[in-house]
């Protein structure tokens, strides 16, 4: 299993914030956006990512980000040259997909709670599963509605009436017919090629799975500056009750053993003095103490 992050867009929405720097390197509390997307993907034990942006913004996460040997994993980068669509990914990042499964994340939706998705991840065979989660205004998302089995009876793109209370976060796990899929999409009225188009055609196949997410879930998206704020706060809040941090792509990888104790401490070594690396100190302590 492979996996794209879109973080694309010209964050139009958070200006005058997005004007130097993209919508997906803002801060959500203490790091930023994209660090919560890669380790949901790091946790779910993925190391074949690519990262795909804007021409302007690539640079700016390559120098962030690296190739990702750091943490165990492989980053490749790139362009979306212009906002033509979610599912514009799949053919942007053709060869990097190469047959495989992948997982597609877009890199402005922040996760925090159980396993779902490693469980979704290793329970994929043929097909797709999307994701259904309940929220007070599902109009602003895909919107999808399914039967106890988790079959979907239909998918539409912010609907005036919903059919459901549910909407579609921007996680998504598909086989390799994804590509010929997307291939064969027309731009929807917006003048993209839209991944609700691609879920309805896995959904006339037959093939659409939807997994719902549990209560405890938290899902936040970050497109306005109320919404960022909201989702720091509630980083905020989740992090200092249980002194854990959350979207901490150095833990994941400890955790997943993508990088060795003695690798983790080495890269904690080039970190200045701050709370993150404090907190990382405490994360390494803890596993030495349990073995390594
Ligand atoms: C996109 C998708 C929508 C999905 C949402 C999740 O919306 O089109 O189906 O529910 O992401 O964040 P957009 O961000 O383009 O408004």
């Amino acid at each position: 299993m492979k996996a794209i992050i879109l973080a694309g867009g010209n964050g139009s929405r958070l200006y005058p914030l997005t004007q130097v720097s993209s919508k997906q390197l803002q801060a959500v509390f203490d790091k930023p956006m994209i660090y919560y997307p890669i380790t949901v993907l790091i946790a779910a034990g993925i190391r074949e990512i690519c990262l795909i942006s804007t021409p302007q913004d690539l640079p700016r996460f390559q120098q962030l980000l690296g190739d990702g040997r750091r943490w165990g994993i492989n980053l490749e980068y790139r362009e979306q040259a212009r906002p033509e669509g979610i599912a514009q990914a799949f053919l942007i990042a053709e060869d990097f997909i190469n047959g495989d499964s992948v997982v597609l994340m877009l890199g402005d939706n922040i996760f925090s709670g159980s396993d779902d998705f490693p469980r979704a991840i290793c329970q994929l065979q043929r097909g797709a599963t999307i994701f259904a989660y309940h929220v007070s205004d599902p109009e602003r998302y895909g919107v999808v509605e399914f039967d106890r089995h988790g079959r979907a009876l239909s998918l539409e793109e912010k609907p005036e009436n919903p059919k459901s209370g549910f909407a579609v976060p921007g996680i998504y796990i598909y086989d390799a017919q994804v590509v010929e899929i997307a291939r064969a999409l027309k731009p929807s009225q917006r003048g993209e090629l839209e991944i609700t188009e691609v879920n309805l055609e896995y959904m006339r196949r037959n093939q659409l799975r939807v997994h719902r997410l549990s209560r405890g879930f938290a899902w936040l998206d970050a497109g306005t500056s109320t919404a960022l704020q909201e989702a720091s706060a509630y980083i905020e809040a989740i992090e200092r009750r249980q002194g854990i941090k959350i979207g901490c792509p150095e833990e994941a990888a400890l955790v997943r053993r993508f990088i060795s104790i003695e690798q983790f401490e080495a890269l904690l070594s080039t970190m200045p003095n701050c709370e993150y690396r404090s907190y990382l100190a405490t994360v390494a302590a803890e596993a030495r103490r349990l073995g390594g």
